[in-house]
């Protein structure tokens, strides 16, 4: 088995649809208006794959082709490939496997995870460990998600919070120091179902009633789920730091997942940085789920230098957080 190495993040690709859903939009669909949502969320607008032959495979895909071309390897040097989603195509087969086809990747293997809004940090931890254990070079890491597909139009409190995207990371052996250096992920059983999909899963398959009690769209109690984000987000970063001797001064950014600016601007507080190192464009795209952070990463690649010391974190359901500390191995 070749030599232990840490993982780094070689390259960045992302795909966001061109339709814009903006909040004014928004208020000719439900009883809503632009103040609340800004004032409450930080969202202004967010990105719907209209076509209806596209999912979030297809976003999946043109991300991983841009990611490719970045870095310019050939789809069949990949060996694994793990999407992070909520919103499969199909229940099955894995998305995953739809990406690895439409890229052409016939060497790799490839699977979905599913930690909801903290999938993509699973997932990069996830595909991390092949790349320690020596037993992968490079492995595609994707957060996809078409949270249109499960949204309900006609519900306020949910309906202003998402939009769909996808964005993708590579990860090779690390050079030098940089890479993913730690991580701390949890997760604990929500029983109550604060945020879920009730129906189309084996126990309440899809029937005439479940369509036409709206179950099989995203639903959320808003205010226990922001509760348990701020909290969970905010103490995973502090503990990454202090378990790392990071102090605020030592960390460059912080990619939070964007779910509320509230919850954004509580980890930052919580952290002690300064909000012009929190990477926040959650007022572009809205929560995406498992593409926030690369998305994230994807937007901000020209500003990294080599060598910065990142801190990634996200809360979800599940319940599902966590947070990574990466030294950027680019620029
Ligand atoms: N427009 C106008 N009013 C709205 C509204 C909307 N889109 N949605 C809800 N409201 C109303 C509610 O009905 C409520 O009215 P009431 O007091 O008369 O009952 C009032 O606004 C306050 O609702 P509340 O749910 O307490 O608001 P909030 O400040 O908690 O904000 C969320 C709601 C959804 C924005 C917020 O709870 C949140 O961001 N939750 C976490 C989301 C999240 O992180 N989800 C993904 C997990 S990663």
């Amino acid at each position: 088995m070749a030599e232990t190495k840490r993982a780094a993040i070689t390259a960045v690709g992302h795909y966001l649809p061109e339709n814009r859903l903006t909040n004014h939009d928004l208020e000719q669909m439900v009883e809503t208006d632009d103040e609340w949502i800004r004032t409450r969320t930080g969202i202004e607008e967010r990105r719907i794959l209209k076509d209806e032959d596209k999912a979030t495979a297809f976003m999946g895909a043109e991300a991983a082709k841009e990611l490719l071309d970045q870095r310019g390897v050939s789809a069949d040097e990949i060996d694994v490939i793990i999407v992070a989603t909520v919103t499969p195509d199909y229940l099955f087969p894995a998305t995953a496997c739809l990406v690895q086809s439409e890229i052409e990747a016939g060497n790799a293997y490839s699977f979905d995870v599913s930690a909801a809004c903290s999938g993509f940090l699973y997932a990069l931890t996830t595909g991390a460990n092949f790349i320690e254990s020596g037993r992968a070079q490079k492995v595609m890491v994707i957060g996809s998600d078409k949270m249109s597909s499960i949204v309900d139009y006609t519900d306020r409190s949910t309906c202003i919070l998402f939009g769909d995207g996808a964005g993708a990371v590579l990860l090779e052996p690390s050079e030098d120091e940089t890479g993913i250096i730690d991580y701390i992920h949890r997760s604990e059983g929500d029983t109550n179902l604060s945020l879920y999909q009730p129906a189309g899963g084996s126990l309440n398959p899809a029937n005439e009633e479940t369509v036409k009690n709206r179950l099989h769209y995203a639903k959320q109690d808003g205010r226990t789920v922001f509760k348990k984000a701020t909290v969970g987000m905010a103490d995973v970063s502090e503990e990454i730091m202090d378990k790392n001797d990071l102090s605020a001064d030592d960390v460059a950014w912080l990619v939070p997942h964007q779910a509320n600016l509230r919850i954004i601007d509580a980890t930052a507080n919580r952290m002690g940085l300064d909000k012009d190192k929190v990477m926040v464009n959650i007022d572009k795209y809205g929560n995406t789920t498992a593409a926030t952070i690369p998305l994230c990463l994807y937007d901000w690649q020209n500003k990294l230098e080599h060598g910065d010391n990142l801190i990634l974190a996200a809360f979800g359901g599940g319940y599902t957080w966590g947070s990574i500390y990466v030294k950027w191995a680019l620029n």
